[in-house]
């Protein structure tokens, strides 16, 4: 098995070199970049005794030494999934292409069967199993977009299929899995109770726990998406994929660097749930404690162990986004692009709006993965993403105490078309005058230029602004 020895020490958070031996990082200096050297032996596959392996506290059993998947699984697996997963479109991002001056391209997986990429791998996985295994049935864990795929690639394949999801699990959700064909079983609070419960039912009834990214076949049906990128892209420079556990951007990496290596391959996280930096630096997939993320696709504790070893060797780099630049990114694929894509899906988005700079050398592939949100949690996003962008503005002032104080003061805020979500009128703080009144106001911008435009002309009109 190869060994992976960090070349220095200690580096910031929003860069991880995860391969040696590829062109110059157009990276900014601080955070320094952690290089990997990957030792031999890839491209060979190994089967192996199961050993214990920790994710977020739950235990699960990974074989050692940990499997390699290479391009023929890749191909075998597209050859099965055809007439099974859509070949999703591409779509051409004008803003984007202009912001990093390369042709951008989405692969839009948002719109793959399910509403997600995860069909393919767990299409594979089930499809591989042995007749006994598929009659005992699968069992899995999940509260998105991996139950929806193991739900409808059984229900394809005639196996029967238990999916447990935490207690709190979206209504819509919980119901398109069982439109999918899967028994649904709510049990936990927390995804690794969750978890429990489903290894608990595996070994207590034999049914086959299907691992939403640490397996070969898993892998193998996610590098389709990668396949089908070079068919689609040929000239493509660039692939940003998010990564959770690792699954989709490892298969991905295994097609890409196979048939091409030139091709750059960057994986994204959420910057408050990036467990791949730290563990590429290790050498070894390590945990971060309590992940908090809105991108909840990528909110992994832990990397997988197989996926974790390709990665390591086969990634260019991990970077990692803010909260700020994830519903930025949404509110971007909605607005300019039309498509409704989840917080995990748009990473690369946020990725290429947050360091554009790093993405002039050629045309760039940006993979959303997947588009299921609840639409209460839509629109929350929405509303940070536009306060994010500076399309939300709020204003405290004083006005005198007079009648048509607040009149004249909305006369003003008219003429530079600035729309008022909200406005309240205070005059029982002890602090203010006798003669004055507080007025906060919430408002619609156009952007931060406009945003700018309202603080003047309520300064031109003799308003002093005491805080936002
Ligand atoms: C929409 C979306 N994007 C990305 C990922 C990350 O996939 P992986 O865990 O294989 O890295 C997931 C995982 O569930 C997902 O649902």
């Amino acid at each position: 098995m190869a060994r992976y020895r960090p070349s220095f020490p200690g580096s910031g958070p929003a860069l991880v070199r995860a391969r040696s031996g590829s062109g110059p990082l157009a990276a900014p200096s601080p955070p320094r970049p952690c290089r990997l050297r990957p030792g031999p032996g890839r491209g060979f596959r190994q089967g192996g005794r199961a050993g214990p392996c920790e994710t977020g506290g739950m235990s699960y059993r990974v074989p050692q030494p940990v499997p390699q998947v290479i391009l023929d699984d890749v191909r075998g697996a597209q050859k099965m999934l055809s007439g099974v997963s859509r070949v999703t479109p591409m779509e051409g991002s004008r803003h984007l292409s202009a912001l990093t001056g390369s042709p951008v391209r989405f692969k839009c997986e948002n719109l793959q069967r399910t509403g997600s990429f995860k069909l393919r791998g767990a299409y594979v996985r089930i499809a591989g199993l042995r007749p006994e295994q598929r009659a005992a049935g699968v069992v899995a864990a999940s509260a998105g977009n991996h139950a929806q795929g193991v739900a409808l690639a059984s229900s394809l394949l005639g196996v029967r299929s238990t999916v447990f999801m935490p207690v709190g699990a979206p209504l819509p959700k919980v119901a398109a899995t069982q439109e999918y064909g899967a028994e649904v079983r709510l049990h936990g609070q927390v995804v690794d109770e969750t978890l429990a419960a489903a290894q608990e039912y595996a070994d207590r009834t034999g049914a086959v726990f299907i691992h939403p990214f640490d397996h070969r076949d898993i892998i193998a049906g996610q590098g389709t998406v990668g396949l089908e990128i070079l068919e689609q892209c040929p000239e493509v420079r660039t692939i940003l994929v998010g990564v959770g556990g690792g699954g989709l951007a490892a298969g991905i990496a295994v097609a890409v660097k196979a048939l091409r290596p030139d091709v750059r391959v960057v994986g994204v996280q959420a910057a408050g749930a990036a467990a791949y930096p730290p563990s590429l630096k290790a050498g070894h997939p390590v945990s971060v404690d309590n992940p908090v993320t809105m991108a909840d696709g990528i909110k992994v504790g832990r990397p997988g162990d197989v996926p974790f070893h390709i990665i390591a060797e086969l990634l260019d780099e991990v970077r990692t986004v803010s909260e700020d630049a994830l519903s930025s990114a949404l509110l971007l694929c909605l607005e300019r692009a039309k498509l409704v894509v989840e917080p995990a899906g748009c990473s690369p988005v946020a990725a290429l709006l947050s360091e554009p700079e790093l993405y002039g050398g050629g045309p760039v592939v940006a993979v959303l993965s997947g588009g299921n949100i609840d639409p209460l949690l839509l629109q929350r996003i929405l509303r940070h993403g536009m306060a994010a962008a500076g399309r939300y503005l709020s204003l405290r002032l004083r006005v005198a105490d007079r009648p048509g104080a607040l009149a004249g003061l909305l006369g003003v805020l008219s003429t530079v078309d600035a729309n008022v979500l909200d406005v309240s009128h205070v005059r029982t703080d002890p602090r203010l005058g006798l003669t004055e009144v507080e007025v906060e106001l919430h408002l619609e911008t156009k952007g931060p230029e406009h945003c700018t435009e309202v603080a003047r002309s309520l300064h031109g009109a003799g308003y002093t602004v005491i805080g936002g």
